[in-house]
């Protein structure tokens, strides 16, 4: 009997941002209880191998890079992008049994995306869309949070952004995100929750980037795609300028794209990348822009956080839900659907 999880392994999870991963030296990542070592080959495409020697099980992460090969620390085995040794010290005759597992591997919107389940149904079109990330009409940048606690609540926080009105009341909350309503929608794997606020005053931050004082329509557009994938589609225009009807050119126009890969069921790797569509070109913009949005994502960090150790402490209790849950809820409910069919497929 399987153990209970929180994270379908059929999926693609970012391991790391493209740059991390390189030719000089093997990078250790972990992804759903899955220890993995990671490195660049010398055509440049990426290779991800259990991080344990087939021989005496010390991590190959501890390692070095040789040609193609990742070299075992301890007694000098080598092995190949695709697992299988390449060397064994003192014998000329390799043991074709000397393999470990490889993970299938892609890279696309600036990350390094891996398949922890059945690498038969390892199927690019399942990546999640981060497409803004690649396009030229945006730029921006952003960070990993590495924080301890399920990958879950960074969905549930993103997924209700009325939690902006009080974790966030100096920079992008004001009372109206908490006033107005949302509204959800599904679709297989996608959930997308909208809020308008017309007329509204601007927070501190949006105020900024649009330059302009007056009443403004504010928009938070939410799409999450399972398992772990949120993108937010967020920002202000002039009041009457027409952004409720779909002329947003007087606007300011952000996009947050969040993948939060559970590392395991108390820890997870959060990457995020704010872009914007307006002032392109402008480097010192894009660094204010990531580092007032990784203050903002610390204060979602220490509150989760805190609620994963608090959720420890009190297994009895539940979490509640309100109509603000409505779109964490059907998250929740998309990931475990694909959870329990993978554990009816392992049974079957
Ligand atoms: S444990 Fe890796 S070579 Fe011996
Ligand atoms: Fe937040």
């Amino acid at each position: 009997m399987e153990t209970l999880r929180t994270f379908p392994l059929n999926a693609w999870y970012a391991a790391a941002w493209s740059h991390e991963v390189g030719k000089r030296e093997p990078l250790a990542r972990t992804v759903c209880n899955k220890k993995m070592v990671l490195w660049r080959k010398s055509d440049s495409t990426v290779a991800a191998l259990e991080d344990v020697c087939w021989h005496r099980l010390a991590p190959l992460s501890l390692g070095w890079l040789e040609k193609d090969n990742v070299v075992c620390r301890y007694h000098g085995l080598a092995f190949d992008g695709k697992g299988q040794c390449t060397h064994m010290p003192s014998q000329d005759k390799l043991n074709p049994q000397a393999k470990v597992h490889a993970y299938p591997v892609v890279e696309r919107f600036r990350y390094i995306w891996v398949w922890p389940g059945d690498p038969a149904l390892a199927d690019p079109a399942l990546l999640p869309d981060m497409q803004w990330n690649d396009d030229p009409a945006w730029e921006g940048d952003g960070k990993t949070m590495f924080a301890k606690c399920n990958y879950r609540l960074f969905v549930d926080n993103l997924m209700d952004l009325t939690h902006e009105s009080f974790v966030h009341a100096t920079s992008i909350g004001n009372k109206h995100v908490a006033e107005q309503p949302m509204t959800t929608t599904h679709s297989g794997r996608t959930v997308t929750s909208t809020r308008w606020m017309t007329d509204v005053d601007a927070p501190p931050f949006w105020r900024a980037q649009l330059g302009k004082l007056g009443n403004v329509d504010r928009w938070q557009i939410i799409r999450f795609e399972a398992p772990c994938t949120v993108v937010l589609d967020v920002g202000v225009a002039p009041t009457g300028t027409g952004a409720p009807q779909g002329d947003r050119s007087k606007g300011v126009n952000g996009r947050v794209l969040n993948t939060i890969t559970p590392e395991t069921e108390t820890s997870c790797m959060y990457f995020w990348t704010l872009l914007r569509n307006y002032n392109l070109r402008d480097q010192s913009h894009t660094n204010q822009l990531r580092e007032a949005n990784a203050g903002i994502f610390l204060e979602d960090q220490v509150v989760v956080e805190a609620q994963q150790r608090a959720i420890l402490e009190n297994p009895h209790m539940p979490l509640r839900n309100l109509n603000i849950d409505a779109g964490s809820m059907r998250a929740r409910k998309i990931v475990d659907e694909m959870i329990a069919s993978e554990q009816r497929t392992v049974a079957a």
